[in-house]
């Protein structure tokens, strides 16, 4: 195939990865704006270089021809979550959802990998409108944690590195890691009402700070200059270690200022 064909042939795959970083993005801001909790932590995802679908097609026999029907990953997208079992809540919002297929699924986190590797995979259908009619093509969803995505990338870099051929001494180490990585998620997972708790306390914080911001920039607007830095001050002091009991008497007492001001 010319390389003016290759473009061609991934436009829609580039289409796809583009719409659904967007589509999967979207959910996480959702959460946040309803201030809940997201499963989603962040998505990456590409197209497949011309090299490696070169590569691939060549170990696994598979004809140019047939490559937009037997080549899975073409479009790949990464979903990262950072507890164990967000990638179920993931793996549901997905099913659910009626402009994607699901074709089938790998659970890679139950069934770990000879290698130590671990991650959710789905195959999915997904139809991408183009200047020329609708076409539906195959991706790959990876749903994975923090810990379960830094393993396979170090993983990855070495295996390219020495080419599939690890030498044991590092195969050994990979396995640890693998382990210690697993043992992570594990912790990390017994402790997921501490750790959500604490973010929630991080965002009503800062909720509280930036309303507090704004009502001593309209003190300032409204010529209550002396007020306004009387309340940056005692903010600032709260800054490092406050209550949050501490920060809303701060907004209490500056929203009823203002109201007072406002009156007059
Ligand atoms: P491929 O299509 O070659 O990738 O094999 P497969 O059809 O058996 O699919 P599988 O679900 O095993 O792997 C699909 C993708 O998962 C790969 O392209 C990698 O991105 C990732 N993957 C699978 N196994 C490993 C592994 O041992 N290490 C790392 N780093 N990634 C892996
Ligand atoms: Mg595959």
């Amino acid at each position: 195939m010319a390389m003016k064909d290759w473009k061609s042939f991934l436009t829609p795959y580039e289409q796809a990865v583009d719409e659904l970083k967007v589509k999967l993005r979207s959910l996480r801001k959702e959460y946040r704006r309803k201030n809940e909790y997201s499963p989603i932590e962040f998505v990456t995802g590409r197209v497949k270089e011309v090299s490696s679908i070169l590569e691939k097609a060549n170990k696994f026999g598979i004809p140019i021809d047939r490559l937009q029907y037997e080549m899975e990953d073409i479009a790949g997208i990464r979903v990262m979550c950072q507890f164990v079992d967000d990638i179920d809540r993931v793996v549901e919002i997905l099913r659910e959802r009626k402009d994607m297929q699901i074709l089938y699924e790998k659970d890679y986190v139950t069934n770990v990998k000879e290698s130590g590797y671990r991650s959710y995979h789905m195959i999915l259908k997904y139809p991408v409108n183009m200047a020329d009619g609708q076409k539906e093509i195959l991706a790959e969803f990876q749903i994975r944690t923090l810990a379960m995505n830094f393993w396979a990338t170090i993983e990855h870099s070495l295996n390219y590195k020495y080419k599939q051929n690890l030498p044991s001494n590092i195969k050994k180490k990979l396995k640890s890691a693998a382990d210690a990585a697993f043992r992570l998620d594990e912790e990390m997972l017994e402790i997921k009402d501490e750790i959500k708790d604490a973010q929630k306390l991080f965002e009503v914080k800062s909720d509280i700070i930036s309303t507090v911001m704004n009502n001593i920039l309209t003190l300032i607007s409204i010529g209550k200059v002396a007020e306004a830095s009387r309340y940056q001050m005692s903010l600032n002091k709260l800054l490092e270690e406050g209550e949050i009991w501490e920060f809303n008497n701060i907004l209490y007492s500056i929203q009823r200022d203002i109201d007072k001001y406002k009156e007059m």
